[in-house]
């Protein structure tokens, strides 16, 4: 038998078991251990149960006593961010707020580009510690679990330097971090050829060192007016399957459109949806496609939330993202985000915390993590109180005391943005 450790007493143990991937939930169907223990083996749970059985039945493990009360829950998994950036859009937040729109930004050559133009200044060193310090403040508030986009390179050696960087960024932080290529986040404005023929470079040059160099196993696209349309997406996916990558869509934001791609092509998730309407919703909830809400961006934006309560109602899957990028989603506070959705989109806290735990995970394909149970990975946060509803309540101010990574406690990094210098917490 190998090393054992034992956290507790826990006042509550939010397993997140027994709960199916789709649809509704009701908060009485989450299964809550109270007085209870997690018993880890290595950087797995080997059993939840109850503090007084697991003391006597295992003497021989390494005890971790917490003194007052606490709930634990699996750690969060951010299914969709974009850490990985240079600069500041601030410029973009403040015309924004004078009126202009996002969309009318990026015609004008704002937008994603200025933050393109930021990203490239940047050296792949000072990239990977720009996404480890975000990492690490978002794993410090208790996310074990963050997928990490690139798309701010928009041209072959571009798109590498920036997925190199999250490769370099992992050995900086002790969150898991996912990595997707966004290269089809809009078409670069130094490339002189077609939508169809950037897409064309991108899946014949860039995609075979993907594989090659085991960048990533994701490939996204940004399915918009400003971006690109579903028939310029279609073969570009098409590619990417052959090629064996898992895909994912940045769909429905402004106009609807990218949520039929994600559903023709079998992507994993599609993600926004603030335009779906109820054709769109309801098409999606009776596939395998999950929906990704980013709440983040609708706050950034001033725009309409993901029609969340819609989604789960008709049945489907819900994962809730932070959309952590410094355009439309600069806060990156996923428990904030996630709670402020709930009380717009009357969610019960079984679906919120479902939609930030296993539920995400599945958006990323993985099945290891999200649920305390035996086996899955020993990812789990442990919040000052005896009651699971404050966590919520608390719209995002209440932070977990403790964070356990793969079976180990975190350390926690102050402040997380110290390469940056930039004050902002
Ligand atoms: O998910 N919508 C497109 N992409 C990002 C925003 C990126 C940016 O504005 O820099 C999003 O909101
Ligand atoms: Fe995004």
């Amino acid at each position: 038998m190998k090393k054992l450790k034992l956290i507790g007493p826990i006042s509550q143990v939010l397993t997140l078991d027994h709960l199916p991937l789709k649809g509704a939930l009701k908060d009485d169907q989450l299964e809550l251990i109270e007085q209870a223990g997690i018993l880890i083996e290595e950087e797995k749970i080997f059993q939840v149960g109850k503090w007084e059985n697991l003391t006597k039945q295992f003497p021989e493990a390494e005890i971790f006593e917490l003194k007052g009360d606490y709930v634990a829950m699996p750690g969060m998994v951010d299914c969709h961010t974009h850490i990985c950036f240079g600069g500041s859009r601030a410029k973009d937040f403040a015309m924004r707020n004078a009126g202009k729109t996002y969309l009318e930004i990026a015609q004008s050559g704002g937008g994603i580009w200025e933050t393109v133009t930021q990203t490239r200044k940047l050296s792949q060193v000072d990239l990977a510690k720009i996404t480890a310090n975000h990492a690490n403040r978002h794993l410090s508030e208790g996310v074990t679990t963050i997928e990490v986009k690139s798309g701010y390179g928009l041209s072959v050696e571009e798109e590498l330097k920036m997925l190199r960087a999250i490769q370099e960024a992992k050995s900086l932080t002790s969150a898991d971090l996912i990595p997707t290529c966004l290269a089809a986040h809009m078409k670069p404005k130094d490339f002189s050829g077609t939508n169809p023929e950037y897409l064309e470079m991108i899946s014949t040059e860039l995609f075979p060192i993907l594989n090659k160099e085991n960048l990533t196993q994701r490939i996204d696209a940004f399915v918009e007016k400003s971006a690109f349309s579903p028939d310029e997406i279609k073969p570009y996916f098409q590619k990417a399957k052959e090629m064996s990558f898992d895909l994912t869509v940045h769909a429905d934001q402004f106009t609807v459109g990218g949520s039929k791609v994600a559903l023709e092509s079998g992507a994993l998730s599609a993600d926004h949806l603030e335009a779906s309407g109820d054709e769109e919703i309801r098409n999606l909830a009776q596939s395998n496609t999950l929906a990704v809400a980013l709440p983040g961006a609708s706050i950034g934006l001033g725009c309409s939330f993901t029609p969340a309560r819609k989604v789960l109602d008709q049945g489907g899957a819900l994962a809730i993202a932070s959309d952590w990028n410094p355009g439309s989603a600069p806060m990156g506070d996923l428990l904030a985000q996630a709670s402020i959705l709930a009380t717009f989109e009357k969610l019960s806290t079984a679906e919120v915390l479902a939609g930030i735990t296993f539920r995400a995970a599945a958006a990323l394909g993985l099945a290891d993590r999200g649920k305390l149970t035996q086996g899955q990975l020993a990812d789990f946060i442990l919040f000052p109180t005896k009651d699971y509803r404050e966590i919520l309540y608390h719209q995002g101010k209440m932070k977990p005391m403790e964070v356990w990574k793969s079976g180990s406690k975190e350390v926690r990094k102050t402040g997380g943005m110290d390469a940056l210098k930039s004050g902002v917490r």
